[in-house]
């Protein structure tokens, strides 16, 4: 296991390129299994995740060809006898459960084991089984599987709204199910995200039937056979929304090369409310922030709200702007593991229930961190960037899941960010660099009264 080494204070500037969307790569990967035909795939981003889902295809039949340094893979699903999707595979990564649609779309039959809790909240996949009902597949959950089969699919209304909005991964799932139903599909309370329509557009290449992409009602017209695709990955915008926080929380300026703005409508608005100036061109996008930030109020929400995916880095950005901001997370409304770190580095925010209050521009100081989930290790991250001093962030494996490389991609801009291996549990931590704050904190004043006993140990 790696970690990183932080030093904060310094002014990010240049040119970083976005990968592609992991978001959108990995149901488009699971499409895969709608047909015996070759998918070519390019702008694949190279990421733990990625290697989850290569690793779930090729046990569900799928042969590959993959050069994920050139980003780019060919799938075939020529093997088809296989639909059991085991516990071991999926555990590692919840978007495994997008296998599900197209393997009842196309073999008629899935055992696929339950994703399994997750440090960002409850996540249940209700919608995703009452969609898979309705068009007729018969499901039970058995020992934290869903055991499902159906003799054919059939078209009907489904409509996906769920308390906290309706669902990214269940859109797509019941999509490419019934791209291979009997009839049509209408979907309402779709999921108008980049990613849902990105599949959809590989669909279409495919040979679906599928109308309304970017509405939130979806009807597709089923077919009886997909064929062959090639369809380059859409940006990912979430990596582009964290580089932009980046260049802001550092004041500094940085542009983001192979980018889609329109994706990114949201972000600009909030960070634009801030006090930040973003720049467009058609695929590419630049930040400055010349002006003290501004606090910001505002509620993450199902696109084209603001990304619950970008809730962690604003909130890291909001650290630094003078006053109270106030940020309510409504679809996950747990999603909190960084509030506590981010008090660790010196902000003040405290959290009612599914709200967030930022009282902002406390200084910021390096500390030992831990990451809880990917996109809360984002957030630390860009905190570090603007503290004083080092920070050094344990866990980091799970910001590897969805970023290529962040950690290069922020030093080609200026950022002093070391990636060492962690030190292995029966290790000494002097022998790590960094194990200086790990240690404890001999920096501070000892309080009178306070003194070392002969063992190390502190008594009063
Ligand atoms: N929900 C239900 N029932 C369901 C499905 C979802 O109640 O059957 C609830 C969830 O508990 C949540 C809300 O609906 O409160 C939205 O969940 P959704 O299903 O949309 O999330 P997801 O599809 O599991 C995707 C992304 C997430 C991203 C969310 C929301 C992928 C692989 N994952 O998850 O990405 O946060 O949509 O935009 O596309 C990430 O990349 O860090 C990440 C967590």
């Amino acid at each position: 296991m790696d970690l990183f080494i932080i030093q904060g204070g310094t002014r990010l500037g240049g040119v970083a390129r976005v990968h592609g969307s992991k978001n959108a790569a990995l149901p488009i990967m699971a499409a895969s299994i709608l047909t015996d035909a070759p998918l070519t795939l390019t702008n694949i981003p190279d990421l733990a995740d990625i290697r989850s889902m290569l690793a779930l295809l090729d046990r569900l039949g799928v042969s590959m060809s993959a050069n994920l340094a050139s980003s780019r893979l060919t799938l075939q699903a020529d093997d088809p006898s296989s639909f059991i999707a085991p516990y071991d595979l999926v555990r590692k990564m919840r978007a495994s459960i997008c296998v599900l649609g197209p393997l009842l779309a196309k073999r008629k039959k899935a055992i696929v084991s339950l994703p399994g809790g997750c440090a960002i909240g409850h996540r249940p996949i209700d919608l995703h089984l009452k969609g898979l009902a309705a068009l007729g597949v018969d499901l039970r959950i058995e020992r934290g599987y869903v055991i499902a089969q159906a003799e054919h699919l059939t078209g009907t209304t489904i409509d996906l709204a769920g308390p906290n909005g309706t669902t990214v991964t269940g859109t797509c799932n019941l999509l490419c199910a019934a791209t291979l139903a009997k009839g049509t599909t209408v979907l309402t309370s779709a999921a108008r995200e980049p990613e849902v329509i990105d599949l959809g557009e590989l669909l279409i290449k495919m040979g679906a039937k599928i109308e309304g992409l970017g509405t939130s009602t979806l009807t597709i017209h089923g077919v009886t056979e997909l064929g062959a695709a090639t369809h380059e990955v859409i940006p990912d915008r979430i990596e582009a929304a964290t580089l932009l926080i980046a260049g802001a929380i550092t004041g500094g300026e940085v542009t983001l090369e192979t980018v889609r703005a329109d994706h990114l409508t949201s972000v600009v608005d909030a960070l634009t409310r801030m006090g930040c100036t973003v720049q467009k061109t058609h695929r590419s996008m630049t930040i400055r922030t010349f002006e003290k930030l501004s606090p910001i109020d505002l509620a993450t929400g199902p696109y084209p709200a603001f990304p619950t995916d970008v809730q962690a880095q604003l909130m890291a950005l909001a650290t630094l702007a003078p006053g109270k901001s106030r940020i309510v997370e409504t679809v996950f409304p747990d999603r909190f593991m960084h509030v506590s770190e981010l008090v660790r580095l010196g902000a003040q925010i405290e959290q009612h229930g599914n709200t967030a209050i930022i009282n902002g521009c406390r200084p910021m100081n390096g500390a030992p961190l831990m990451a809880s989930d990917l996109r809360a290790s984002a957030a630390l991250i860009l905190a570090a960037l603007a503290s004083q001093g080092e920070t050094v962030l344990r866990r980091i494996y799970h910001l590897d899941r969805g970023y290529q490389r962040l950690d290069e991609t922020l030093n080609q801009l200026g950022a002093k960010i070391t990636r060492v291996a962690d030190v292995p549990e029966n290790l000494p931590e002097e022998s790590i660099p960094g194990s200086d704050l790990l240690a404890g904190p001999h920096w501070l004043t000892k309080p009178a009264g306070v003194s070392e006993s002969a063992e190390g140990r502190t008594s009063l």
